[in-house]
């Protein structure tokens, strides 16, 4: 099926020895070269691998290679890069249906679900990539794992109204066994007026992230245990959304996928 398909390697550069931003910046513009078309609807993603493909959109733009673009971004930093680079922004309350996405993720496992959230905007990922044709993911190898969970604790994000009692009870669902929750603290420009350091989301929410030691069983079941958790607003697992991952490493770039 379209949701279980395997990572097969097909190499189209080779490339020595290069650094890991040279990979992630390989994989960003790559990602807007083969996807992006003028007159699209473009998500754009948030991270350090999505902000390569931020930057040529914006330099395609600039010399005129793509016309007629419109961009949502995930976060307010995509938000402001964007706009630094002149592109034309829209929500999606002006448009729903997005042609293509682009985004990093944290994790990816054989079947090409995700973890994604490690930069805390999982909520805004989740809603415009859900809304695409086609939501490409781009990363570098370190991302590639057998299992999601162990290699990357797996973002939550809550509601900050008693959010240890929220975070205790994922703790506890069955389907997570064994993970710890903790809750993120913030850098000091995500503190909280009161001086508490809970880093706090674009949309006001905590984040509370799940280690696990070992690989989680059952994603589907992960997932849908976390949404119906009350007092969790979304979660990391992004399951079946993927149409494609370009993988970028030391042999050279892989797609995987469509
Ligand atoms: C942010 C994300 C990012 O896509 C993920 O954290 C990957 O980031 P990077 O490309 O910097 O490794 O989900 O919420």
């Amino acid at each position: 099926s379209s949701n279980n398909r395997k990572i097969s390697s097909s190499m189209t550069t080779t490339k020595a020895q290069m650094s890991q931003d040279e990979l992630k910046k390989l994989v960003g513009y790559k990602s807007v070269d083969d996807h992006v078309l003028s007159g699209m609807v473009v998500g754009l993603g948030t991270g350090s691998t999505a902000y390569f493909a931020v930057e040529r959109l914006g330099q395609k733009l600039k010399s005129g290679e793509l016309k007629d673009i419109v961009a949502i971004p995930t976060s307010e930093r995509t938000r402001e890069q964007a706009e630094s680079l002149g592109i034309p922004l829209c929500t999606l309350n002006e448009k729903s249906k997005l042609d293509v996405a682009i985004d990093g993720a944290d994790e990816v496992d054989p079947d090409l679900a995700l973890v994604k959230g490690g930069g805390g905007a999982l909520l805004r990922e989740k809603m415009v990539e859900v809304m695409a044709k086609k939501f490409i993911v781009i990363v570098d190898e370190s991302k590639l794992c057998k299992g999601l969970g162990p290699g990357f604790p797996l973002p939550v994000e809550i509601t900050p109204f008693c959010h240890e009692h929220t975070a205790r009870t994922i703790a506890e669902l069955p389907s997570l066994a064994g993970c710890e929750a903790v809750i993120r603290m913030g850098s000091s420009s995500t503190n909280k007026p009161d001086g508490d350091n809970v880093a706090v989301t674009d949309n006001g929410n905590y984040i509370v992230d799940l280690h696990f030691k070992a690989p989680i069983k059952d994603v589907n079941k992960a997932a849908s245990d976390l949404k119906n958790t009350v007092g969790v607003v979304d979660h990391g697992l992004f399951v079946g959304m993927s149409y494609q991952v370009i993988v970028a490493g030391s042999d050279g770039i892989r797609v995987a996928g469509t």
